[in-house]
């Protein structure tokens, strides 16, 4: 009952999402006072099982989570922000923002808030659950511990989003710019991209990389498999805009004949996994956005990436450590409160 689509994110539809959420959360929230002395524990245990048996059900949603933490996190710091859908002060929230194209997870937000009530604000949720899912993805080798006490935001806006998340097509001097007006270095830059070792990109994120005349040098041959797919996934998904997927290690054999991928080093079997497969396809130039090749273009990135791809170990340690740098990202704002919707400030929940 609590799963709605993002159809549901505008104007009168999202008022029904809280009421309808309202009649969800009440009985939880009553037995939710045993997790208040229970304390930290019962609520990650309760967080663990919810993303366990979502990303068991809809594998899709585990990236989700994933990238969430980021998207909440870069905007406003770690708030809720992004998944609110109507504020007393905007209703073209975050959501809407063009550079949150194909954000999801947020029905297991809500289960778990359904679950826990007043126990836990939705912005711990969301880095408990994007810290669950990376380590479920990375078969327990992405591991770190989340603090709780996060309060939620009562700001979104889909302007402050765009204005602030980083873009697939920027060039590597605005990712560092990006990066560093939120306390990241440069390696922690390469470091957090290997994120996109999973999950799924819309052709809108990498369109440029398939024409001839705005291309960065991808491989060819990747590219000529690529757009070769793009081709049968318009079809097959019924959009002009489908996904494909981020790594070509999760791609098939046949696709990886075609795009001449070396996958020596790879794990081709881990179809899914959260790991350092991302900088073996970097260094092939076989990654999706242009924001992922530019960091080819500099020594020190450069050097960074053939670090990862030889010792996926480094990296299970150096990403566990800067997705707990990111959880911890300081909400800004004023106003705060402990949502009762994740959907909606408490003003708006009727
Ligand atoms: C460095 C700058 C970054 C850029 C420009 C970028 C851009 C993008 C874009 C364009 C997509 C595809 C969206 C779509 O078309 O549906 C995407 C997907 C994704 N990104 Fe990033 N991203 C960046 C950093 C990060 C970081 C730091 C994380 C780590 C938390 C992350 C995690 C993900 C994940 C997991 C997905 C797949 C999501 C899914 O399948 O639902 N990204 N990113
Ligand atoms: C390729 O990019 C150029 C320059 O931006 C544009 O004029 C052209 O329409 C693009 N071609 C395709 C097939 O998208
Ligand atoms: C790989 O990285 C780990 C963690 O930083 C380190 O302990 C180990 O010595 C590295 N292995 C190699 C072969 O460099």
């Amino acid at each position: 009952m609590v799963k709605t689509t993002t159809a549901a994110v505008a104007g009168v539809l999202s008022l029904c999402v809280c009421v309808l959420l309202a009649a969800g959360v009440q009985p939880a929230a009553a037995d939710a006072g045993g997790y208040g002395y229970g304390g930290k524990k019962s609520i990650e245990a309760t967080v663990r099982e919810v993303v366990e048996k979502a990303i068991k059900r809809r594998p899709a949603v585990g990236p989700a989570l994933v990238r969430l933490v980021f998207h909440d996190c870069w905007v406003n710091g770690c708030d809720g922000s992004v998944l609110l859908e109507k504020t007393p002060y905007s209703s073209s929230t975050e959501k809407a923002a063009v550079n949150n194209i194909g954000l999801d997870g947020f029905d297991v937000i809500d289960a778990i808030k359904a679950k826990l009530g007043a126990a836990v604000s939705c912005a711990d949720i969301v880095v408990l659950a994007g810290r669950d899912a990376s380590a479920i993805l990375s078969r327990g080798r992405v591991t770190y511990d989340v603090a709780t006490g996060r309060k939620d935001g009562v700001v979104s806006s889909a302007a402050a989003a765009d204005a602030v998340l980083p873009e697939p097509t920027f060039e590597f001097a605005q990712l560092k710019d990006n990066f560093a007006r939120k306390g990241f270095t440069q390696g922690e830059l390469v470091i957090l991209s290997g994120a996109h070792s999973i999950g799924v990109a819309h052709l809108s994120s990498f369109q440029d990389r398939l024409n001839d005349s705005t291309a960065t040098p991808i491989d060819d041959q990747y590219r000529a498999a690529l757009s070769a797919d793009v081709g049968r996934q318009k079809m097959s998904q019924n959009t002009p805009n489908p996904t494909e997927k981020n790594n070509i290690r999760d791609m098939g054999a046949a696709f990886q004949q075609a795009a001449g991928y070396d996958a020596t080093g790879v794990d081709t079997s881990a179809v899914g996994a959260l790991d350092n497969s991302y900088y073996h396809n970097n260094l092939q130039n076989r990654v999706l956005f242009k924001s992922d090749w530019v960091m080819r273009t500099d020594g020190d990135a450069a050097s960074d990436l053939a670090e990862y791809r030889d010792n996926a170990t480094k990296w299970d340690v150096d990403f566990s450590a800067a997705m707990s740098k990111l959880s911890k990202l300081p909400a800004e704002g004023t106003h705060f409160e402990i949502r009762k919707s994740c959907r909606c400030t408490n003003q708006n929940y009727y």
